[in-house]
């Protein structure tokens, strides 16, 4: 297969054009498309239009499936692909707009996926972006005072942060048994892959910093968050339809724009692939 990456920004993201995942993918361009994801943390790879059957099939050239926590977004016909969709609404009639404000994804779990795949089926006429932040590049830049005083803490991870501001659809019960309570992460994870030290936050999942009070704990978050969520470590993916978008939940915090006219429809499929416990 001939294809091309071409960069996004100077420090995440990369285009891949000339692949097509509906079909076979020759060993040499599935090596050259993992080496790209780690090197490039998101791909993008454009004109794919994937059945939910075929987005399964396509993503196990980068890794095993996860399974995903909420299954009311799972999809009947094919429930290791999940749905995000701006037609959902909670149970006092608000509209959900799944993704909205900066996370990575399920780090409630004790070995959190290394990725997520996001395919549009449906796109607003405007707006409704992905915004990716590199924590590698986020942490690279903090002065040494601050490397050292993070690098020893962990956080709690719960389902639903009490302290977050966004708040999550309820899991099914079934679900409730199986997901788990807490778990512990480092603040600053090793990158198994690439040894990238970087910032693992989640502002809508960590709910307390370990033997810390919580009046120096949630002051620290904010400011790290702030610090790493500047623009200058942003790649902003603006959807075209057919896009298929990958990224690298170990070194990345991402989120998603209610900015568009919500009479529109915003869908995508969402696959994960498992990851390892953070070190
Ligand atoms: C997500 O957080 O997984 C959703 C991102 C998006 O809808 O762009």
């Amino acid at each position: 297969m001939n294809h091309e990456i071409l960069p996004l920004t100077e420090h995440t993201g990369a285009e891949v054009l000339g692949v097509d995942l509906s079909g076979p993918i020759d060993v040499a361009t599935c090596e050259d498309l993992n080496r790209a994801f780690l090197e490039y943390s998101v791909l993008v790879m454009r004109e794919q239009n994937l059945s939910a059957a075929k987005l399964l099939d396509a993503v196990q050239i980068f890794g095993e499936v996860f399974e995903q926590h909420n299954t009311c977004f799972a999809l009947p016909e094919c429930p290791q692909i999940h749905y995000l969709s701006n037609q959902d609404h909670y149970a006092n009639g608000k509209r959900y707009i799944p993704g909205a404000g900066y996370h990575t994804d399920h780090s409630n779990d004790a070995m959190p996926p290394k990725a997520t795949i996001l395919c549009a089926v449906e796109l607003p006429d405007r707006g409704g972006d992905t915004q990716f932040v590199n924590m590698g590049r986020a942490y690279a830049d903090l002065p040494d005072e601050m490397k050292a005083r993070i690098d020893v803490l962990e956080g709690k991870h719960v389902y639903q942060s009490k302290h977050s501001t966004r708040k999550l659809m309820g899991l099914p019960v079934e679900q409730q048994e199986k997901v788990p309570k807490s778990v512990v992460h480092p603040l600053v994870r090793t990158h198994p892959e690439t040894g990238v030290r970087s910032l693992y936050l989640n502002p809508i999942r960590i709910e307390d910093i370990i033997g810390m009070a919580e009046d120096e704990a949630l002051p620290l978050l904010d400011g790290l968050l702030a610090h790493a969520t500047q623009e200058k470590y942003q790649y902003r993916h603006r959807w075209r339809p057919g896009d298929l978008v990958m990224w690298d939940n170990r070194c990345l915090l991402h989120k998603a724009n209610g900015d568009y006219p919500h009479t529109q429809t915003r869908y995508l499929y969402r696959v994960m692939l498992k990851g390892t416990a953070p070190y």
